[in-house]
This record gives C-alpha cells, sequence and structure tokens, in this order.
C-alpha cells in the first residue's frame, strides 16, 4: 500500500464486528483511510492474527505511515477461577494484551519516526470491577490500562498520546449473552442510563481520542458504560424512610432493636 498524500491513517484491530467495525466505520467518516484487521473474513478486512509478531510487523510494513491505532481484538473465556485452564489463561492474555503490545511496537515505529500518533486501547469495566468466572479477562483489561499508561508516559515525549476507552454492557455478537431478550431486559434496567450500549456509543469517544480534539489528553481511561461503574452504592440496603433498596422486615426489626 502506497502513502496518500494528505490522508491520515487509522489501524483497528478487531475490525470485522462489532465495535471494532463500529469504531473503523466511524473513523472513515472522519476522514481517516482505515486499516481493518481481523482473524475473520469479512469486506475490506486484513487477515492479521495480532498474537503473530511475524505477521503484524508485515503488516505494518506494508501499510507505511500510521496516525491512530486502536487495539480493539479481544476474546473472553469464562469460568470459575476453580476451573480456569492456566492455558486459557495463558491465550486470553496473549489476545488482549500481549497482541496490543506487538501492535503498538509495529504501527508506532512510524509514529515515533514523525513524532506524532494517537493510540487509543479498548479495555472495559472489568478492569475495574471484579466480575465471577472471567478468567483471565478482568486481568487482562486492568493489564491493558497499565499499558496504556505506561506508553502515554514513555511516548508522550516522543509526541505520542495513548487513551483507554472502557465499554460497560454493549449488545454485539460477541458478546454472546445479550442475544437473550430476558438478560438485555434485566441488564438494562441495572444501568443508569437504563439502557445497555451500541457499538457507536464507543466509536463516537474513540472518534474524540483520535482527534485533534483530546490534543493535551494521555494517559487516561474514559468509561462509557451508562454510569453503571459509578452506581455501586444503589446495591446496599437502606433503612426505612430513605429512597432505594430497603432492609428486609427481619432486618429492620433487628436495626430497631438495637436502637432502643
Ligand atoms: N461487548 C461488550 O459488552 C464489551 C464490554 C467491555 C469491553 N468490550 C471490549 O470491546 C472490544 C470489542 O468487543 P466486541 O463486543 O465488539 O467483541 P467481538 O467478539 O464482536 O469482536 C472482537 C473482534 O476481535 C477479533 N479478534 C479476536 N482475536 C483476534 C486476534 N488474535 N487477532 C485479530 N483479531 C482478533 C474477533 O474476530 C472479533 O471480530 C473488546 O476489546 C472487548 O473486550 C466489549
Amino acid at each position: 500500500m502506497n502513502d496518500v498524500a494528505g490522508s491520515r491513517r487509522a489501524v483497528v484491530t478487531g475490525a470485522a464486528r462489532g465495535i471494532g467495525a463500529a469504531i473503523a466505520d466511524r473513523l472513515a467518516v472522519d476522514g481517516f483511510e482505515v486499516i481493518r484487521l481481523d482473524v475473520l473474513d469479512g469486506e475490506g478486512v486484513l487477515q492479521c492474527d495480532i498474537t503473530d509478531a511475524d505477521a503484524v510487523r508485515h503488516i505494518a510494513d506494508s501499510v507505511g505511515d500510521v496516525d491512530v491505532l486502536v487495539n480493539n481484538a479481544a476474546v473472553w473465556r469464562f469460568a470459575a477461577l476453580e476451573d480456569v485452564d492456566p492455558d486459557d489463561f495463558s491465550a486470553v492474555l496473549d489476545i488482549n494484551l500481549r497482541g496490543p503490545l506487538l501492535t503498538t511496537q509495529a504501527f508506532g515505529r512510524s509514529m515515533l519516526r514523525r513524532g506524532h500518533g494517537s493510540i487509543v486501547n479498548i479495555v472495559s469495566i472489568g478492569a475495574l470491577h471484579a466480575n465471577p468466572a472471567v478468567g483471565a479477562y478482568s486481568a487482562s483489561k486492568a493489564g491493558l490500562v497499565a499499558l496504556t499508561r505506561q506508553t502515554a508516559l514513555e511516548w508522550g515525549p516522543r509526541g505520542i498520546r495513548c487513551n483507554a476507552v472502557g465499554p460497560g454492557l454493549i449488545a454485539t455478537e460477541g458478546a454472546g449473552l445479550y442475544h437473550d431478550a430476558d438478560i438485555r431486559r434485566a441488564r438494562a434496567a441495572a444501568v443508569p442510563l437504563r439502557r445497555l450500549g451500541a457499538p457507536s456509543d464507543i466509536s463516537e469517544v474513540v472518534a474524540f481520542f483520535a482527534s485533534d480534539a483530546s490534543a493535551y489528553v494521555s494517559g487516561q481511561v474514559l468509561y462509557v458504560d451508562g454510569g453503571l461503574s459509578s452506581s455501586l452504592m444503589t446495591t446496599l440496603p437502606r433503612p426505612p424512610g430513605i429512597p432505594g433498596p430497603q432492609l428486609a422486615p427481619a432486618a429492620a426489626a433487628q436495626g430497631e432493636h438495637n436502637d432502643a
């Protein structure tokens, strides 16, 4: 591929479907020439496994200068902690954490040479909050938050910004539990904004981090979750008369007794 004079180029991993496809489409609207990478086939998608260092380097050499890199590709493998297969744990870390390192190194080279660029890592509210039976997923995303800050620190002086976007509950093909209408309804009810997120909710924020509108923002994580990560206190029971979930009757009676 040759450089097109004046055009800006963005690379999006995991862009064959879901949030990655929405990000790629949104950056194209902003005038980027978008290179879509995925292990899946798809129109306009270059096949690339981000855990394959040689393949990533080869594609980076062939696409030319890159202005924006979005590390979006990731996988889930669910298992209760006592049942987590250590090989699965490693495989998830390999894709979700080592993969973004490989792409950052490979596509970051032209950013470093030209002294500008923006890297956006897609993390998760799982990086902040424990979630039952997610295996290595939350650990991989917490690691990616750390890698985001490290990239911002080490490459900031060389003109490169790095930020992260943390989706909440986003209905996509890959997030299979949202294929169930009851789960969708129940989960939407738990979100302060009372709906699940759409891929476009994430792509709009990525477009901001990719653009010069965020020129002085680096090393930040923006959770795009309809307020879900702020809602921990809503789960706590309250005494009668205070709005919110009430104490169960037996517990309330016990409380009255103790107060006397
Ligand atoms: N959907 C949600 O509720 C949600 C919540 C929090 C975070 N996220 C994050 O958002 C991002 C996108 O999620 P999604 O819901 O669109 O998932 P998805 O499964 O629909 O899309 C992920 C894409 O990554 C690709 N991919 C997987 N392994 C790859 C590899 N080794 N090399 C290249 N491509 C690979 C897949 O083929 C797929 O197209 C992920 O980073 C995910 O962790 C999603």
